[in-house]
C-alpha cells in the first residue's frame, strides 16, 4: 500500500441535466470534470495547470466535498490511518475531515468577511470546534499570525487594513488553525502581484516543512506550478491529459494541449505573466466533441481515430498522457 493521503478515482462532475422522468427526456448535462483519477503522496505538491474553464476549481470544490460528485470515489487518508471516502461520506464525518482537509482560496478579499476582525476570522474554526474564548484564542490567533509573517497585533484589525499579500496570509493562516494535513489552494497567488507572489510560494513552502502539509496546487499559471509543484496534472476540459513530475513535465512534455502550453508561457517578463492572468475573464469554450478526444478540434496530430475514439492513458517517459499517439508524435 502507497502512503497515498489521497486517491482520486474516475471522480466525475456534472453539471445540470437529468435523468429524465414520466414526461421528460434524460437531459445530457455538461461535465465540468470526466472521470478523473490520481493520487498525491504525503507531503507532496500535486499542481493542477491548465486554461479557464478546464475544471480546476470544480475538481478542487469536490475534493472537499463543497460540490457533491456525479460519480467516483475520493478516498483521503489520515495520518491516524483512518481513511474516508469524501464523495460518500455523511456530514457528520465530513465535519471532522474539514479540519484535516483545508481550502486557500483565490480571492482573499471575497473570502474574508470584512466585517469581522482578523481575530474572529482566522480563530473561528478555534472558536467553534474548540471552543476556544478569550486569552486562550488571542495566544493562539498570534501565533498563527505570527507563522505567516504577520504581527500578533494584527488580530485586532479588519481585513480591509491589509495588502493583498496580507489577505492571502491570512487565508493561509486561516486555513493552518485547524492543523490541516491536506491543503487546496486554488489559484492562492494569481491574483497577486509577482514579487508578493514568490513570497507567497515560499511561505507556503516553509509552511509545508513546518507543519508537514500535503498541497493540491491549482493555478493557470505555468510559471507558478513548475516553482512549487513536485509533480503536475495537465488538465483540458475535464480531463487529465498528462501526468508527470514537475521536471519531466517541463523538460519533455508528451501531450500536444502540454506542448501548447509550455510554448505560450513567457518565462521572465512580468508584465506578460499580468496579462496572462487576465485569461480568466476570457469566454470559456465548451464546443468538446461528444465522442472521442476532447482535444481533437485543437490538435495538430488528430485522425480519424482521434476523432470516433476516446484516447487511452499510455505510458510515456515517466508520464501518464491520454493521447492515441502518445510517444509517436
Ligand atoms: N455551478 C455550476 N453550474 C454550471 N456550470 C458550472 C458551475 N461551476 C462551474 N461550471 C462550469 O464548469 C466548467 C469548469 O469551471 P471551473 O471548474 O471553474 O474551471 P477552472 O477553475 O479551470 O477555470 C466551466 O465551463 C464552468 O462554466
Ligand atoms: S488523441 Fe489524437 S487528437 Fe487527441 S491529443 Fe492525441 S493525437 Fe491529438
Ligand atoms: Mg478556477
Amino acid at each position: 500500500m502507497s502512503d497515498a493521503i489521497l486517491e482520486v478515482k474516475d471522480l466525475t462532475m456534472q453539471f445540470g441535466g437529468s435523468k429524465g422522468g414520466f414526461l421528460s427526456k434524460p437531459k445530457a448535462g455538461f461535465v465540468a470534470v470526466d472521470a478523473v483519477s490520481f493520487e498525491v503522496q504525503r507531503g507532496e505538491t500535486f499542481g493542477i495547470v491548465g486554461e479557464s474553464g478546464s475544471g480546476k476549481t470544480t475538481l478542487g470544490r469536490c475534493i472537499l466535498r463543497v460540490l457533491d460528485p456525479s460519480a467516483g470515489s475520493i478516498r483521503f487518508q489520515a495520518r491516524t490511518g483512518a481513511a474516508v471516502d469524501l464523495a460518500s461520506a455523511p456530514i457528520d464525518q465530513l465535519r471532522q475531515v474539514w479540519r484535516k482537509v483545508r481550502m486557500v482560496f483565490q480571492d482573499p478579499q471575497a473570502s474574508l468577511n470584512p466585517r469581522l476582525r482578523v481575530i474572529d476570522i482566522v480563530g473561528q474554526a478555534l472558536q467553534k470546534s474548540e471552543g476556544l474564548r478569550g486569552k486562550a484564542l488571542a495566544e493562539r490567533v498570534g501565533q498563527l499570525l505570527e507563522s505567516v509573517g504577520l504581527r500578533p497585533e494584527f488580530m485586532h484589525r479588519y481585513p480591509n487594513a491589509f495588502s493583498g499579500g496580507q489577505r492571502q496570509r491570512l487565508g493561509i493562516a486561516r486555513a493552518l488553525s485547524t492543523h490541516p494535513e491536506l491543503v487546496v489552494a486554488d489559484e492562492a497567488v494569481s491574483a497577486l502581484d509577482v514579487s508578493i507572489q514568490a513570497q507567497t510560494l515560499n511561505l507556503l513552502q516553509d509552511l509545508q516543512e513546518q507543519f508537514d502539509l500535503t498541497f493540491v496546487f491549482i493555478a493557470h499559471d505555468l510559471a507558478v506550478v513548475e516553482h512549487i509543484c513536485d509533480r503536475v496534472a495537465v488538465m483540458y476540459r475535464g480531463q487529465f491529459v498528462e501526468v508527470a513530475t514537475t521536471d519531466t513535465l517541463f523538460r519533455a512534455p508528451q501531450h500536444p494541449y502540454t506542448r501548447a502550453l509550455l510554448q505560450a508561457v513567457p518565462v521572465a517578463d512580468p508584465r506578460q505573466r499580468r496579462r496572462r492572468g487576465a485569461d480568466r475573464a476570457e469566454p470559456v469554450d465548451v464546443g468538446a466533441p461528444a465522442r472521442g478526444c476532447r482535444f481533437s478540434p485543437r490538435c495538430p496530430h488528430a485522425t480519424e481515430l482521434c476523432r470516433e475514439t476516446r484516447p487511452p492513458v499510455r505510458k510515456v517517459g515517466g508520464a501518464d498522457v491520454l493521447c492515441h499517439y502518445a510517444g509517436e508524435i
